[in-house]
């Protein structure tokens, strides 16, 4: 496999599934589901679910990787044999779904980076007004959006270290700092603890089925779990590498930047008197009136590398969604890689534009005919949450019927010579054979019902 490149170490391999865990799910996404859903019930349930599901699925995910060295669909298919193989295929698909709206919500972000530095975005009396109209303001957003898919399919046609690795080594560590600075900021204002309450303080009454679905769903979204994208980036990872603490160290740079996140957003809202529960546009909104109040000068700066480093956390994800199904290709397939990255980037940019034209221009994309009759690009992020659950779900009964539990321990134990034996072993062992599969397979159908149906 020596062709297929690697990363160039361990910290190479960590850096770039933790840049394409932390982004727009964390920043902008987890802020406003857990402003929606109750806060601190949110994030406790929200913490539940990374520590039972998602950490051993991202340890199952690595090591199928790593084992074949392959994409996702050949990764199954080799292991697996049969028909196991659509099953990397059906993640490679909600890749390219996710992705088609990822970007166009990153050109929003890159549209408020170019407004608040170098236009008047800052002086505006209503932001929630101003998003509204923002959003639809197509021509800019068109550009923005292909811009960003441009740079990431430029990026991820250099391959694997030269490209993903270096955007990380400096964008991780810069996105800390400034979230950390923006805390310190939002925890001396005026109520600042009343939102410190609301996110950290559950209340246990307030934790609804819903709050449950949609913690798990986010889990999964923002680890990057249940498509394929962390077998394809295992499939680039040496075998001297120990997967279980690199997995430890993936989830908690990732549910950090959430937490922070969290931390940064409520004590601003509360202390703004506004609304937590006020949907995808919650950051937009919050984060501009607190640059604002910031004063001209320090709120342009501060803003503006804040929307770029959102920015740089959106682009280190996007390239993971485009190397999925580009590994897929040319692993398979045999097509150039060249080849490959840009035909993708152009044909999922035109399958996002329908999200791009669902805020309010075009009517019958703002309203569909289902039955909570959301807008399309929230219909489509909807349908990918469920993949996802679904994926890891199928994944642990692919781990525990086809590819069998020794197989995965042997993986594992490559990089880590004391795993066998030892209670990371049991705790993995168990949560893939029985907690995962039960309870992923409960929710995922209660996911479904309740996204089509309501409950
Ligand atoms: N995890 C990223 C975020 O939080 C989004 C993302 C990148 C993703 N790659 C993925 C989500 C693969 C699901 C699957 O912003």
């Amino acid at each position: 496999m020596a062709n297929r490149g690697n990363f160039s170490g361990r910290i190479g391999f960590i850096l770039a599934a933790a840049g394409s865990a932390v982004g727009l799910g964390n920043i902008w996404r987890f802020p406003y589901l857990a402003g929606t859903n109750g806060g601190a019930g949110f994030l406790l349930i929200y913490l539940v679910c990374i520590f039972t599901l998602c950490f051993p699925v991202m340890v199952g995910e690595i090591a199928i990787g790593r084992k074949v060295g392959s994409d996702a669909y050949g990764s199954y298919q080799k292991l697996g044999g049969g028909k196991w193989g659509y099953l990397g295929l059906f993640g490679i698909l909600a890749g390219l779904f996710i992705l088609s709206f990822y970007n166009v919500v990153a050109g929003w972000a890159f549209g408020y980076f170019l407004e608040i530095s170098f236009g008047d975005l800052l002086d505006q009396q209503d932001f929630g007004a101003f998003f509204g109209n923002y959003v639809n303001d197509i021509g800019p957003l068109f550009l923005f959006s292909l811009a960003f898919m441009l740079i990431t399919a430029y990026i991820v046609s250099q391959g694997i270290a030269k490209g993903i690795e270096a955007a990380n080594k400096i964008m991780m560590p810069a996105l800390y700092l400034i979230l950390i600075g923006l805390i310190v900021y939002s925890l001396t204002l005026p109520n600042a603890m009343a939102g410190v309450k609301f996110y950290l303080i559950p209340d246990v009454g307030e934790i609804t089925s819903r709050t449950i679905f949609y913690a798990l769903c986010q889990a999964f979204f923002s680890l990057s779990l249940g498509m394929g994208a962390l077998i394809t980036y295992g499939s680039y990872v040496t075998k001297d590498q120990n997967i279980v603490s690199s997995a430890a160290v993936i989830s908690i740079a990732d549910t950090s930047v959430a937490f922070l996140a969290g931390l940064m957003v409520f004590p601003l809202v509360f202390s703004l008197g506004a609304e937590p529960g006020q949907g995808p546009k919650l950051i937009f909104v919050i984060l501009t009136q607190a640059f604002q109040n910031m004063g001209p000068i320090v709120g342009r700066i501060v803003g503006g590398s804040f929307f770029l480093l959102i920015c740089f956390a959106a682009l280190t994800s996007t390239i993971s969604l485009l190397e999925v199904p580009a590994a897929y290709l040319v692993d398979q397939k045999k097509f150039p890689r060249k080849a490959v990255v840009w035909s993708l980037a152009v044909g999922i940019f035109v399958l996002g534009l329908p999200s791009l034209f669902s805020q309010g221009i075009v009517p019958a994309l703002n309203k569909l005919p289902v039955h909570n009759s959301p807008d399309f690009l929230s219909f489509v992020s909807d349908m990918c949450d469920i993949s996802l659950t679904v994926g890891g779900c199928l994944m642990c009964f692919f781990i525990r019927y086809r590819w069998k539990m020794n197989n995965l321990n042997e993986e594992l134990t490559l990089g880590n010579p004391s795993f066998m034996g030892s209670f990371i072993q049991k705790y993995i062992n168990f949560t893939i054979s029985w907690v995962c599969p039960i309870v992923l397979s409960i929710l995922s159908v209660l996911v479904i019902i309740d996204k089509f149906f309501g409950l």
